[in-house]
């Protein structure tokens, strides 16, 4: 395979790094919510809540004030036969009450609330107590009248005072409420802008990365595809030259070597007839002659071996009939050889490459599998031809063996016919190799590759 190119290099940086801006986009603004929302809450806890119950303890305040404000009316009314000490009792009512809501009025103050306020109220009330405390006193003693003159012109100011007082403290209460629901507001108008903002950074960081991807993984493809059809290409290339070479040397054995040794036996003998009869000299010729057609018959079988000239000549059926009695006395296994179905010719350079890839499966049966036995099946059938070699050895998974030449060999010249090579485990254990060729192979188109590539 070849080196990789500087522009190919790997997509994991730029992936990671729209990841992690991913990420990232998601964890601050995650933060920023989680913050927007704690702000929410203590605005609610912090201002809206306490300047209600505020408000509230406020209206009982001025409830109380305003009962003083009768009371003291009641008891200005010279209608009234009672003395003023007969409204003693309601005003220690109202104090104790008024002091309860004060107190508890403190607690919840608002923060916005100055301490000079608080402190205002609370010597306002501490002093018309003091001022009833002394009018009271007054009533009990000769001059009732004087009392009188108090409440007129020292309590109900005070009772005023205090009751205008109260009244701001709730406008103020309500305003702060007013200003607390708009930055409330504020806050939503605010949140909901950056979720619209987070939304299109994270869907663009996203589209950056897939676009990426998608693009890195198109050229990928397309590299991948240019490589496997390079491969092919080189592949046919070496079984073409192998072919033409294999196919030139079995014919240079066969004719011209078949040639000179046949013309060398035929001198010989004609030179031995003219020798006496029982001469050693001709003895001697007739053992050179036999050599010389011993080597004859072995250049023949060189030359058949390497590439079967009778493949052209009576087609493949014949040839895988004198083959594999051939490979049982050469590999020393025995062959069980079906044939089935209707005999059809096969073009002669199919032929070749059914014939090398049986001649393949067998050369492995006998180095591979160990097995003694070995299943050749040939079949003719309507729409292809089958050739199936099986063994119940070894075995092994095409996947993850280690690639000879062999298989992949196979597999380009199944390729090559336009047909399939398969590599399964029968049920025995072992290999079983099959190869399917379709009937309409690609005749021309293998020939006219053939020649092409043998250039
Ligand atoms: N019939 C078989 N039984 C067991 N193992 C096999 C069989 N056929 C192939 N193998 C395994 O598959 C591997 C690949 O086979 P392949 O024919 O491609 O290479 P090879 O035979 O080792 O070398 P060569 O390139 O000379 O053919 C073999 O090494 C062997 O381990
Ligand atoms: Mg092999």
């Amino acid at each position: 395979m070849s080196a990789p190119h500087s522009r190919d290099r790997s997509p994991t940086p730029g992936l990671f790094l729209g990841l992690i801006i991913t990420l990232a986009a998601v964890v601050a603004y995650s933060g920023y919510i989680t913050r927007q929302l704690s702000g929410l809450r203590e605005l609610q806890n912090n201002l809206v809540d306490r300047n209600r119950k505020d408000s509230l303890q406020l209206l009982r305040i001025q409830n109380d004030l305003n009962s003083l404000a009768l009371a003291m009316r009641d008891m200005l009314d010279n209608d009234e036969p009672y003395p003023l000490t007969a409204w003693s009792a309601q005003f220690q009512r109202v104090r104790t009450d008024l002091d309860d809501a004060l107190r508890r009025e403190q607690q919840v103050a608002p923060v916005n609330r100055s301490p000079d306020q608080q402190q205002y109220l609370q010597s306002s009330v501490a002093q018309f107590w003091d001022a009833a405390d002394r009018t009271f006193a007054l009533a009990q003693g000769p001059k009732p009248d004087e009392a009188r003159t108090q409440i007129r012109i020292s309590l109900r100011a005070r009772q005023e005072a205090l009751s205008t007082a109260v009244s701001r403290l709730l406008v103020q209460n309500n305003e702060s409420e007013e200003q607390a629901t708009q930055q409330i507001g504020q806050i939503y108008d605010r949140v909901q802008r950056q979720v619209y903002l987070f939304l299109t950074a994270t869907l663009i960081a996203i589209l950056l990365t897939s676009l990426y991807l998608i693009r890195w993984n198109r050229r990928l493809f397309a590299q991948l595809a240019a490589l496997s059809a390079q491969r092919a290409e080189l592949a046919q290339k070496v079984i073409a030259t192998q072919e033409s070479t294999l196919r030139h040397i079995s014919r240079e054995l066969h004719d011209e070597f078949g040639q000179i040794l046949t013309a060398i036996g035929s001198m010989l003998t004609r030179a031995g007839k003219q020798l006496p009869e029982g001469s050693a000299l001709r003895t001697d010729l007739r053992e050179v002659c036999e050599i010389t057609q011993e080597t004859l018959d072995k250049v023949r079988s060189l030359s058949q071996a390497l590439h079967p000239v009778m493949l052209e000549e009576s087609g493949l059926e014949s040839t895988l009939d004198w083959y594999l009695p051939v490979v049982e006395r050469q590999a020393g296994i025995h062959v069980f050889y079906e044939k089935s179905g209707e005999p059809f010719s096969v073009d002669g350079n199919a032929a070749v490459h059914v014939y090398r890839v049986v001649q393949e499966s067998l050369n492995n049966v006998t180095r591979h599998s160990g097995a003694k036995e070995s299943w050749v099946r040939l079949r003719f059938m309507p729409e292809a031809l089958e050739v199936e070699v099986e063994d119940h050895g070894r075995g092994f998974d095409a996947e993850t063996a280690k690639q000879g030449i062999g298989l992949v060999a196979m597999r380009e010249r199944a390729e090559l016919l336009g047909g399939k090579v398969d590599f399964e485990r029968p049920a025995q254990g072992g290999t079983l190799v099959r190869l399917r060729v379709p009937r309409e192979t690609r005749e021309e188109t293998t020939r006219e590759q053939l020649e092409k590539h043998a250039g």
